[in-house]
């Protein structure tokens, strides 16, 4: 039966969650911080052990203790990834608070043409959305963005999606996903930029070409400013994701993505996120989303 210090029992035999004590989890917590930001709270030793579990006895190891010594010894990243992208969690959907994109259309969107017209910016703007998990947040702003700005508008257009996790990452690259997540898509972007998978990709919905042509991957971790991509941005959508991290790592997160936008970019954070508690000065314009340092010219 279960011990004291342990939060979980095998059922039998090489099946079922394996025991983890408190000092495993301990290290292993100062191990996702340091390596990505993500805080395990004293509540998530379930979720890791339900997410390790099988990893662990796929390598053949015995017990939580001896996976924690192979994935922190140096030389190991190759597993540190493994173990990351089991941990991460890649709820998304497709327009997923359909306000930021109504943001986009009223306000951002008719701003740029102005500014353009006036020669005040180039027709060119560069999007990243850091955290994209499978893909649906940047396919989604590629959809909002050539909607407005098609390709023959003179308007260039791209979209960074980047992640940690490479199991998503891919999903992501793929731009393939179940039907059932069509749901979520306005009809005419739908019918303007998706495709319905046929024979072999019966049941999915595939990213068409337009889409495609704008989009980039790269796995960034968001808690390693050293790998990340220069900017500037006009906007940076980073929802969801910093709400797992601890708290000095989403400040020194948060300062680094407001200074890779342009001084009259946006930041679009989740709907339970905000700068509170950043030492960031940036403008609040409409819930979660902030604008840069500069005032509109
Ligand atoms: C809940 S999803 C959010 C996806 C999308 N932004 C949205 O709002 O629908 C969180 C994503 O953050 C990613 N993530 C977690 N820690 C990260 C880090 N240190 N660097 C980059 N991405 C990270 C996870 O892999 C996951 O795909």
């Amino acid at each position: 039966m279960r011990t004291a210090t342990s939060s979980a029992v095998p059922i039998a035999p090489g099946i079922g969650p394996l025991p983890l004590t408190d000092r495993e989890f301990s290290l292993f917590q100062a191990l996702v911080e340091q390596e990505a930001g993500i805080h395990l709270g004293p509540t998530k030793q379930a979720l890791l052990v339900g997410r390790l579990s099988r990893r662990v006895r796929a390598m053949g190891l015995p017990s939580f203790g001896s996976y924690y010594r192979l994935v922190s010894s140096r030389g190991n990243e190759a597993e540190r990834i493994r173990m990351l992208d089991c941990l991460c969690t890649n709820e998304t959907h497709f327009f997923r608070e359909p306000e930021h994109f109504n943001f986009l259309r009223q306000r951002v969107f008719p701003e740029w043409t102005r500014r353009a017209a006036q020669g005040l910016m180039e027709r060119r703007v560069r999007v990243w959305s850091a955290g994209c998990s499978t893909g649906e947040e940047p396919y989604s702003l590629a959809m909002a963005l050539l909607s407005h700005f098609p390709p023959d508008s003179g308007w260039d257009v791209e979209v960074l999606a980047t992640d940690l996790s490479t199991w998503a990452l891919e999903r992501a690259r793929q731009g393939l996903w179940p039907l059932e997540k069509a749901a979520s898509i306005p009809s005419p972007l739908l019918r303007a930029f998706m495709l319905k998978g046929v024979r072999s990709q019966e049941g999915l919905m595939k990213a068409g070409p337009e889409l495609r042509s704008v989009l980039r991957f790269a796995r960034v971790n968001l808690n390693d400013e050293r790998g990340w991509p220069p900017g500037p941005f006009e906007l940076v959508f980073c929802r969801n994701v910093l709400i797992y991290f601890g708290a000095e790592s989403r400040a020194q997160a948060l300062s680094g993505l407001l200074h890779r936008l342009q001084p009259t970019g946006y930041l679009f954070l989740g709907h339970a996120e905000s700068l509170t508690g950043s030492a960031e000065t940036a403008r609040c314009v409409a819930p979660n989303i902030y604008r840069a340092r500069g005032d509109l010219t």
